[in-house]
């Protein structure tokens, strides 16, 4: 039977298991996805040891993503640009491979709800400077768009970013995140606001343009007061469920094997559990 996991601290929360487990029952595969609740300090040991546990591979998710990075012998380009791993796989020689798969899942997802959205049409805002905000930026210059505002509540970290990603990417103020709406093709939330328990994500959307596409990738709840204001005004609206479940695709064919599908039954599937 091949075995992998999900490690996290705590790691109760994910629903790693449940996309997984989807899969290995559609395509019926001999196989397991458990979840193990590690450590930080016992990450390191764990990981030399994945293979002796019985594991082919594994996701990492909070605190683990850079410590993982850290830990494998080879890592994708992916992985290195954000700084952080959230796919590990062993090869027969049993080398731990490490890649970070988030990037793919936002643009493999944008382009499936939102295939009219061109890089070429306009600006990109991004809200936000934290782990996802990373792996969006990444994706969206490797796509090719030529210029992403980015604004955050804390503009040390926009500027970090900027400088780290180049120069499509320009800081701008958090206050200035409404004016920035126009000429944009496209509008990410990667922050926390909006998110059942957080504060509402405030955004005035009157100057973004009608043919703009807004994802916010906050998924709980599914519909946001983001989404709903932009449906409301007739843009676009892409949730962040679909990120979630597009990520995972890499981690279970390098596995598992097959070509995991990401249809509206493993949506409701994935909500309901
Ligand atoms: P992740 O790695 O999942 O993206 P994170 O690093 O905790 O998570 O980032 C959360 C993001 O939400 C950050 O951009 C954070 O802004 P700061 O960098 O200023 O902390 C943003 N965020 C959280 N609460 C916020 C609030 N009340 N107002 C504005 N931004 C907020």
């Amino acid at each position: 039977m091949l075995r992998a996991c999900v490690i996290g601290w705590p790691v109760e929360h994910s629903r790693s298991p449940l996309i997984h487990g989807y899969w290995l029952a559609k395509h019926g595969i001999d196989g397991a996805y458990e979840k193990e609740a590690v450590r930080p300090e016992d990450l390191a040991e764990f990981l030399q040891t994945l293979g002796e546990r019985g594991y082919v591979g594994a996701n990492v998710t909070l605190p683990h993503k850079e410590a993982a990075l850290r830990a494998a012998r080879s890592v994708d380009a992916a992985a290195i640009a954000m700084g952080a791993a959230n796919t590990l796989w062993l090869d027969p020689e049993g080398t731990l491979h490490a890649a970070n798969t988030d990037a793919y899942g936002f643009m493999t997802n944008l382009d499936a709800e939102a295939p009219q959205w061109n890089e070429e049409t306009g600006a990109v805002l991004v809200l936000g400077a934290g782990g996802a905000a990373r792996a969006i930026l990444y994706g969206l210059i490797a796509a090719g768009v030529p210029k992403i505002l980015l604004a955050n509540r804390t503009s040390a970290r926009t500027s970090s970013l900027a400088k780290r990603f180049g120069p499509q990417v320009e800081a701008i103020d958090w206050d200035a995140r409404d004016a920035a709406l126009a000429g944009c093709s496209l509008l990410v939330n990667t922050t926390s606001l909006g998110m059942t328990g957080q504060p509402p994500l405030e955004i005035d959307l009157a100057p973004l343009p009608a043919d703009a596409v807004v994802n916010d990738i906050v998924y709980v709840p599914l519909e946001t007061a983001l989404l709903k204001s932009a449906r409301d005004r007739g843009n676009v609206a892409v949730d962040g469920l679909g990120m979630l479940l597009h990520q995972a695709r890499l981690g279970f064919m390098s596995w598992f094997g097959g070509e995991p599908v990401v249809s509206d039954a493993l949506r409701h599937f994935v909500l309901g559990g």
